[in-house]
């Protein structure tokens, strides 16, 4: 009740000060590269260079967004999000952490290659830590394509970084006309612009003529993880379990510096006999095992196939494979208890509507 009330009298006074004075929020764009900034030789083919147009040239091919908030831009990288890396990640999460401090800036913007942005995303909201709007977009089709959606996804997520009533939601994604939470998100088509979708949730709100309408109210999630100082992450990779898998990758994994091992496993996150005895040695050694799904929606869930008690194994809830990795690796920079770790994975998912 008592926080209510007091986002509700942010958003009152931010809105009387804008009325009062007349003045646009300011948004600041930090911009990554991506298709967004991608470049085609062709207006109607699929083949294109992503991250190859500067942030000033994407803001000024979309003049409209002055009319919404008073825009600034700086670009962090200039790279296709296939080639994100936790040293951009760092980097990226310090700057947003140093310029929310700054009272002048209302919201943030990050644009940035479509096929890692969920992973983005999860990143900046567990460790960014601020009531101001943080909304990270893209394109699924380069500034050169016929109906390019990068410039109305700018729009959009320029909207909807300077809207008070985005504060206090934690880390956005403004794609295709709709938001999603960070936690919730995932890129569900390879070449469509429909392609962000949040599969066990829905969105959590639509942008339609300027404005951002949310379905309901959403907290930030609970956790946040300081990254001040950190070069480097814990080294965590991913199993992606299939028929007939043999223990070889898996096995190599154990003498390869991995601090985590994510495995995404089948079904609600089975694992092939083959891998099982690999999995035992990974936490003889104190590598940590998450459990997790290939399977697109719905959780992973502690204790029903699995007796992850007696394996010290985590159950990653809903997140799926490469959001479980996110967590898993900002967990491994505070602790190695793999009780403590199952608790961050419940805490994050009790914020889904179904619940653990
Ligand atoms: C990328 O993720 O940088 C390339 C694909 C895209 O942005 O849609």
């Amino acid at each position: 009740m008592k926080r209510f009330a007091s986002i509700l009298a942010a958003v009152a006074l931010i809105l009387i000060s804008h009325i009062a004075f007349g003045q646009r929020p300011n948004v600041y764009i930090l911009a990554t590269g991506g298709t967004i900034a991608g470049t085609g030789a062709s207006s109607t083919g699929t083949a294109y260079s992503a991250g190859q147009v500067a942030i000033q040239t994407l803001i000024d091919a979309v003049p409209q967004i002055q009319e919404i908030a008073q825009v600034r831009g700086e670009q962090v990288v200039n790279i296709g999000s296939q080639d994100m890396s936790d040293e951009v990640w760092l980097r990226l999460a310090e700057r947003i952490n140093e310029l929310v401090q700054d009272p002048d800036i209302d919201g943030i913007v990050v644009t940035h290659g479509t096929d890692t942005m969920e992973e983005t995303a999860l990143f900046l909201d567990l460790t960014v830590n601020t009531p101001k709007p943080i909304v990270l977009t893209g394109a699924m089709r380069p500034s050169t394509a016929l109906s390019a959606d990068g410039p109305l996804n700018l729009f959009n997520a320029v909207v909807v970084a300077a809207s008070p009533y985005s504060r206090d939601r934690g880390v956005l994604v403004a794609m295709n006309a709709q938001v999603h939470a960070a936690s919730q998100v995932v890129k569900m088509h390879t070449t469509s612009v429909e392609s962000f979708v949040s599969p066990n949730t829905g969105p959590a709100g639509t942008i339609l003529n300027g404005n951002v309408t949310y379905y309901s109210a959403q907290a930030r999630t609970p956790l946040h993880f300081d990254i001040t100082g950190l070069q480097t992450l814990p080294k965590v990779g991913i199993i992606y379990s299939h028929a007939g898998i043999s223990s070889d990758i898996a096995t190599a994994m154990l003498s390869s510096g991995y601090q985590g091992i994510i495995h995404a496993g089948v079904g609600n996150g089975n694992i092939h006999k083959n891998i099982f005895p690999v999995l035992k040695k990974a936490r003889a050694q104190g590598i940590l095992v998450v459990r997790s799904s290939r399977v697109p929606t719905g959780p992973t869930t502690l204790e029903n196939e699995v007796d992850d008690e007696a394996y010290q194994f985590v159950a990653s809830q809903w997140l799926n494979p490469q959001k479980s990795r996110v967590l898993l690796m900002l967990a491994l920079t505070r602790t190695h208890d793999w009780q403590q770790i199952q608790e961050y994975f419940n805490s994050i998912s009790q914020y889904t509507p179904a619940g653990k």
